[in-house]
Parts: structure tokens; sequence; C-alpha cells
């Protein structure tokens, strides 16, 4: 069982661990990806201390908010209110080829493969037919054997990392690379772990 479950993410977000939810901005998500969202219908999986969410919630057409933490929905709900649809289960009448972009940025390394298709499953199926998913992985480039290299190793407490063929692999028959994005040296890459964490990224389209 992973740590990162439902009620660890709910601690995390009622004790306001600035450190598992980041603040990543709208601008750090635009310049990683190289994506817009003026103007687009955007869906946002996992909105950690929700930064960019009201960023994007004051340029987007339309903003829907996914996040496996009812305690971030609630908070959402607090903060931005009826301006964006908030689900914490996306069970819960997620629109098929609808968003224009479906992002998904500090969050599959948390989650294992199972729940990461489901992702991929649900998030390229809400997209329409010009849409880009915009999902960020971590990998490994040192210290790693073969075998680590090609699947997944744990660090940093139990963050999963991914090679990008690896990746690949698990979007087959599910959607299409359109682009990988320039990966760049993860900030909380462990000290002397002699592991270089890479942050990585792909635009993915329908297949
Ligand atoms: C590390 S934070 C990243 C937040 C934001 N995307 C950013 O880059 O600043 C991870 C967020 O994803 C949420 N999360 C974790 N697992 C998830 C899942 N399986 N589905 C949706 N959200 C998830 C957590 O509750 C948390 O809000």
């Amino acid at each position: 069982m992973s740590k990162f479950g439902k009620t660890w993410w709910e601690q995390q977000h009622i004790k306001r661990r600035e450190k598992w939810l980041t603040g990543c901005t709208m601008g750090k998500y635009e310049g990683f990806f190289g994506v817009e969202f003026a103007g687009k219908r955007v869906l946002e999986i996992g909105c950690g201390m929700m930064v960019a969410t009201r960023q994007i919630l004051e340029v987007a057409a339309d903003l829907w908010v996914v996040d496996v933490s009812s305690v971030a929905v609630a908070k959402a709900g607090r903060l931005i209110g009826s301006k964006a649809v908030l689900l914490s289960n996306v069970e819960d009448m997620l629109p098929m080829d609808y968003f224009d972009v479906v992002i998904s940025h500090l969050v599959v390394q948390h989650i294992y493969e199972k729940e990461v298709l489901h992702q991929m499953d649900y998030a390229i199926t809400a997209l329409n037919e010009n849409g880009v998913f915009a999902v960020h992985y971590m990998s490994t480039v040192n210290g790693n054997d073969g075998e680590e290299q090609r699947r997944q190793v744990f660090h940093n407490g139990g963050s999963i990392s991914r090679s990008t063929s690896y990746f690949k692999e698990m979007l087959e028959g599910r959607g299409k690379v359109l682009r990988q994005v320039e990966p760049c040296v993860f900030k909380d890459t462990p000290a002397g772990s002699g592991r270089t964490v890479l942050w990585n990224g792909m635009l993915v389209g329908k297949p």
C-alpha cells in the first residue's frame, strides 16, 4: 500500500504541508509544458495548494478540478465556490471529449500503476479531438541499474520514478505522445543518494 493514499493526502491538506502540496503557479505549468490556459477548457488533476488553480480560473473558459483529497475539494469550494467544477471522484460526471487541456503535475509519482492507467484513461477520454493531456512524471537517470531504469524505483520516502520508455509503454493503446518536454532536475533530489531525479513531462493526445 502506498504511503500516498487518500487518507494520507487528506492529512497533508489538513496540516497544510506545503512540502507535499507544493505551490506551483500557472506560469510554471505553462513554462514546463509549453501550454496555455487562456480561453481553454481545463481539467486540473491534483490541485495541491491551489495557487495555479486560482490563476487558471482567472483566464480559462471553464475549469474542472479533481483531487483525491475531499479536504482539498472542500477547501477549493470555499476559495473558488461555484466558479469551477470540483470533484473528489472522477466517476462523478466527468465529461467525455470536452477539455482542451488536462493537466497532471506532480501527481503520478505518488501513485501506483493501476491508478496511473486509470488516470491516463479518464484524462484522454475527457479530451476533445485537439486536446492535450499534459502529464508530469519523474525519472531517475543515474545510480540505477538497468531494471530500475526500465521499470520503477522508489526514493525520497516512497515516490515512484518511471523511465520515459516505461511511461510510453503505459500509454500504449491509450493515447498518442505528441511531444516530450525538456527535462529538468527535480529540486528535491535527495543529496548523496547517487541518483539524479528528473522532472519530465509529455503532451499526449487522443490515440
Ligand atoms: C504534490 S501535490 C501537486 C499539486 C499541484 N499539481 C502542483 O504541481 O503544485 C499532489 C496533489 O495531487 C493530489 N492527488 C494525489 N493523488 C491523486 C490522485 N490519484 N488523483 C487526483 N489527485 C491526487 C493530492 O491530494 C495533492 O493535492
